[in-house]
């Protein structure tokens, strides 16, 4: 019997981060995959910075595990490089693996030992990590009353939290993590955020790509959105969903101010239910003044409802309501990718 599928992820006290908040130990530079005449990833800027949690985010097969694996060094980029704590990626040195943890697609366990051992076959092969840690990641992903139980007999998700155990065993200043959340219950990918907020809140890095938008949106400070191999969108998410500016409004003709709207250079869509619409400005609107210097935020929004005010009043229809329309990052990765299909 599973008795332990729910329990919580818990944040525990590990060690300080050894980097300072805001420093970029992992940097991918010009990172190239070409398998075949598949370009898989195509000449990728990343930069992981400590103290924060970073998303990466695209399509099924735009490249994000392709991406992973060339920056742990499982994979030989075709061109470009990895520099990791100031220097190029050197992963015959076991400090340096050791203040990496990365949690993949498919985690490598021995189904026929128990959790504990598990972790003790990780623990000597990395070495000098203390045999106390074991009992400390257990309980940071709750599997402490699973410990002796053969690893054949977990659930998915308990397999993913011992993964995840495993990539924390080092008490790594950077994590890496592919779709951590495949298999997890509701519950447990509600730990997982803790867990990793909690990290990136003592300094350390996190770095995850995740299908789950939603989630990514709570728990990341950045993202970065991929589409076949390319970098689409990047940025702090906060700034990402103000920047794709949409104005919902409820107007007396909605058809013919439909078409008013649709004729503006600056809008990229509009969608009508019923006497209300909702307009997509193109993402690089920010000033409709036409004067230089850009308006942010909800000056920008300001300044488009004004704009669209006036619009469709001169031609004759009425305005009853008129408000900003505060995105979220499902928007803006559908509107990204959209745009450059
Ligand atoms: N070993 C390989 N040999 C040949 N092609 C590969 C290999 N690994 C990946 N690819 C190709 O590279 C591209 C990127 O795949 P990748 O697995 O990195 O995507 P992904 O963004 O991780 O997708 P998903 O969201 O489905 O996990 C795909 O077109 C895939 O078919
Ligand atoms: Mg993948």
């Amino acid at each position: 019997m599973i008795s332990n599928q729910a329990g919580n992820i818990n944040t525990m006290s590990h060690r300080p981060s050894a980097t300072c908040p805001g420093e970029t130990p992992v940097r991918a530079v010009k990172l190239a995959k070409v398998f075949g005449a598949n370009i898989a990833v195509d000449s990728l800027d990343l930069e992981i910075r400590t103290g924060e949690v970073l998303g990466f985010l695209g399509p099924n097969g735009a490249g994000k595990t392709t991406a992973i694996n060339m920056i742990l060094g499982l994979l030989q980029p075709t061109s470009g490089h990895v520099e990791l704590f100031g220097e190029k990626a050197d992963w015959t040195q076991s400090e340096m693996r050791k203040r990496i943890g990365a949690l993949l697609d498919g985690v490598e366990l021995y189904p026929y030992l128990s959790a504990k051992e598990n972790l003790q076959v990780f623990r000597r092969a990395l070495g000098g990590i203390p045999e106390r840690r074991i009992g400390e990641v257990l309980e940071t992903v709750d599997l402490t009353s699973r410990a002796n139980d053969r690893v054949s007999g977990f659930s998915q998700g308990m397999k993913r939290r011992l993964g995840l155990a495993l990539s924390l065993l080092p008490d790594p200043d950077i994590l890496i993590l592919d779709e951590p959340a495949n298999g997890l219950d509701p519950e447990g990918i509600k730990d997982l955020r803790d867990l990793l907020k909690g990290l990136a809140r003592r300094g350390k890095g996190v770095f995850l790509s995740s299908h789950l938008l939603h989630e990514v949106e709570i728990i990341c400070d950045r993202v970065v959105i991929l589409r076949k191999g390319k970098v689409i969108a990047q940025g702090k998410v906060t700034e990402l969903i103000t920047e794709t500016p949409k104005i919902e409004l409820a107007v007396e003709r909605p058809g013919e101010a439909e078409k008013i709207i649709l004729a503006k250079p600056e809008v990229s869509s509009v969608s009508r239910n019923g006497n209300r619409l909702l307009v997509q400005y193109n993402s690089s609107t920010t000033d409709v003044s036409g004067t230089s210097g850009s308006l942010k935020g909800l000056d920008n929004y300001q300044r488009l409802a004004q704009q669209l005010n006036e619009d469709l009043a001169s031609h004759g229809v009425f305005v009853h309501e008129l408000i900003p329309h505060r995105g979220n990052l499902e928007e803006v990765f559908f509107d990204v990718v959209k745009e450059v299909k």
